[in-house]
């Protein structure tokens, strides 16, 4: 990752916080975005306080095209190019199917899919000239139902984040683009903490038989994106990655 300008969506929490620190850490140029301000800074301080370098615009909201294409504009004029474009900011709103409103379904889709076609979009001519990584972060949630969770709108913006990535690829190939999506299974981060301790049964039993026996931790994540982000990934594309310590292949 050494010199490599890395742009990463949702830096104030969970796992974008995790990505910033650690791409830092192995010499990348990270810029990043996020809804909120004081977040944002933290995460700068933290990533300062490492002995590295973190520029990032905050509040900004990507489910809006116009601010997200501002912020693509913006973080390519900071080291004058982009080589990945990490997308790992999202924000469902879960209900069962009858009583989820449709401006909660439409939230979740704007705020989870059409956020990363909005990113896309804006880098798209940059990566055109000069390649490119997108890396999509989709979820579990995206190719499967399950009892324990009202995820209709997330699971299906999810879904639509995974063919989307298959389809950046198909069309990203002749400019050098890969684009890749990993599906993470449960993993402990701010939004998801609480359901460790208090979560339904049903959500518990799921967590207490994953193969290999713990729930995510954000690094689990970033390990797999430095991979899939780096050259010795160069002919991987189109590949939706889980990494759910093996939850999902459990009848
Ligand atoms: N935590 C899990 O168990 C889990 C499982 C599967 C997939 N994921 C996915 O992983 C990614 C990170 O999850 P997390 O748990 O770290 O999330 P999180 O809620 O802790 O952090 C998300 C960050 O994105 C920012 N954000 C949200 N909407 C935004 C917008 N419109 N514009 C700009 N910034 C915005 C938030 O402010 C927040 O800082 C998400 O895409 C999530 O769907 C999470």
């Amino acid at each position: 990752m050494q010199d490599k300008v890395v742009l990463i969506t949702g830096i104030g929490s969970g796992m974008g916080r995790a990505a910033a620190l650690r791409f830092a850490s192995e010499g990348a140029l990270v810029v990043g975005c996020d809804l909120f301000q004081d977040t944002a800074e933290e995460t700068a301080r933290l990533v300062r306080e490492a002995g590295y370098e973190l520029h990032y615009q905050a509040p900004v909201d990507l489910s809006d095209a116009q601010g997200a294409k501002a912020w693509i504009d913006w973080a390519i004029t900071i080291h004058g190019r982009a080589d990945v474009l990490y997308n790992n900011a999202s924000s469902p709103r879960f209900g069962d199917v009858h009583e989820l409103s449709v401006d909660d379904w439409d939230f979740t889709i704007n705020n989870e899919l059409n956020l990363v076609f909005y990113t896309v979009k804006a880098i798209w001519p940059h990566f055109m000239e000069h390649g490119g990584v997108v890396l999509n972060i989709a979820s579990i949630a995206g190719t499967r139902g399950v009892e324990f969770m009202s995820q209709n709108a997330h699971g299906t913006a999810k879904g639509g984040v995974i063919s989307l990535t298959q389809q950046l690829a198909a069309e990203g190939g002749k400019y050098g683009i890969r684009a890749v999506s990993i599906s993470p299974g449960f993993i402990v981060t701010p939004s998801t903490a609480w359901l460790v301790d208090s979560g339904p049964q049903p959500l518990l039993d799921n967590l207490a038989r994953i193969p290999l026996g713990r729930p995510g931790q954000p690094e689990d994540i970033v390990n797999a994106a430095l991979f899939l982000a780096s050259e010795e990934a160069q002919w991987i594309t189109g590949v939706n990655l889980v990494v759910d310590g093996g939850g999902t292949v459990l009848g």
